[in-house]
């Protein structure tokens, strides 16, 4: 493996306003969260890392959650200037923040743009009243369409909003009108996530009726239509973006490339000489603030588990990766591993000669190319 692989910085910000229903993220509904003494925290992460793996510029840096957008600038202020400091971001990285509308403060924005951040990824979900209360967000319509005004005046151009579809009650129209007002903002990155029913949430315990069948499938292809026709490109399973504008930081997971976690609960991947560890922090804000000891756990990736974990990745982007990348990524002969493990995929006609990128075909049956591997 190259010692040239990119290394990310994620950070972990676990507090929302109120727990949603469908969600199994690291997240806790808190009302006066301690920002300060976590701000402190995330520094002291980062030196603990920084010690244990060696100093090198982030290519990106991801503020998710949890809701960060609750998080005053202030209080990430430590972090920040550490980071411009050590020479460890400069302004041509990527730097994403979280943000739910339901927190929007024009204060707020500015003040992350003056920490160096430059893109806003915003829970939108939806801008239509019913999907919103049967996903019992914080926010309504109003709320979204504000914060992306209120972004743009606080001086970010680069803005993605997540939506969600297959939701309770929603038909086909219902998500096309939502991708109706991404058209009308000039959004040029959509994530559009299909619903999924998750352990541990309230939906898994007491399940909403869900679309049929048959509105899944006209919600899926009419909304890809629409989304390719104003022009943003289809990239990855559930990502959109004018050419360009792809998220670097998530390009970076699909490519199977390092990145630091700092935070409760926050996960890492790091290649050591020739070993792939993963990294957890204590996943309880409550317990993570406690803790005697900042580093993170470790747990080393089996050799025999390097090539799927890093297929799983690379197979979601639509131009998948090339077999130089999957071999500086996993140190394994790429045509060894495809003869081994993907016969059967290629037999199919699954798979692009040449190159780990799903056919056409391959692409509408995903999952079970992605299952041929684990
Ligand atoms: C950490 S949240 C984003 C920011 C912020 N917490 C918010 O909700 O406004 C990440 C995104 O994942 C998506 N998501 C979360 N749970 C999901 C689920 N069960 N099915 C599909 N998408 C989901 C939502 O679109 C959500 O905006
Ligand atoms: S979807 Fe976002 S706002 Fe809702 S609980 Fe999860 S992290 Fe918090």
């Amino acid at each position: 493996m190259t010692s040239t692989i990119p290394r990310a910085l994620y950070v972990h910000i676990p507090w929302c306003v109120r727990k949603c229903p469908y969600c199994d993220f690291n997240s806790h509904e808190q009302s006066d969260p301690p920002f300060e003494r976590y701000g402190q925290a995330l520094l002291t992460d980062l030196d603990t890392d920084l010690t244990r793996y060696g100093e090198v510029p982030f290519t990106s840096v991801f503020l998710g959650g949890g809701t960060p957008s609750l998080m005053p600038p202030e209080a990430l202020w430590p972090l920040f200037d550490a980071l411009h400091r050590r020479g460890l971001i400069d302004l041509s990285t990527e730097i994403t923040l979280e943000a739910n509308p339901g927190t929007r403060d024009l204060g707020h924005l500015s003040g992350y743009r003056a920490l160096g951040i430059n893109r806003l990824s915003i829970g939108v979900q939806s801008f239509q009243a019913p999907q919103l209360e049967a996903l019992g967000r914080i926010h309504n319509a109003e709320d979204a369409r504000a914060m992306v005004a209120e972004a743009k005046v606080a001086g970010f151009d680069r803005i993605n909003i997540d939506l969600m579809h297959g939701t309770p009650g929603q038909t086909a129209e219902a998500a096309l009108a939502d991708l109706q007002v991404i058209e009308a903002l000039g959004i040029r990155h959509l994530s559009w996530y299909q619903l999924t029913i998750e352990a541990n949430t309230a939906f898994y315990s007491s399940p909403p009726k869900l679309p049929d069948e048959s509105t899944l499938e006209a919600t899926d292809s009419a909304g890809h239509q629409f989304i390719e026709a104003m022009g943003l490109v289809h990239y990855e399973v559930s990502a959109y973006a004018v050419p360009g504008e792809e998220a670097r930081h998530n390009v970076n997971y699909w490519e199977f490339g390092d990145y630091l976690g700092l935070g409760a609960g926050a996960h890492g991947k790091l290649t050591v000489g020739d070993q792939v560890i993963r990294t957890q922090r204590t996943r309880h804000p409550r317990h993570y603030l406690n803790r005697v000891d900042s580093a993170a756990q470790e747990s080393p990736l089996p050799p025999d588990h390097l090539g799927a974990e890093c297929l799983l990745n690379g197979l979601r982007l639509k131009a998948g990766i090339s077999e130089k990348l999957f071999h500086e990524r996993t140190g394994l002969d790429p045509i060894h591993y495809r003869r081994a493990n993907l016969a059967k995929a290629d037999e199919l006609g699954l798979l692009e000669p040449g190159r780990f990128q799903a056919t056409p075909l391959g692409w509408r049956h995903l999952n079970h190319v992605l299952e041929m591997l684990v």
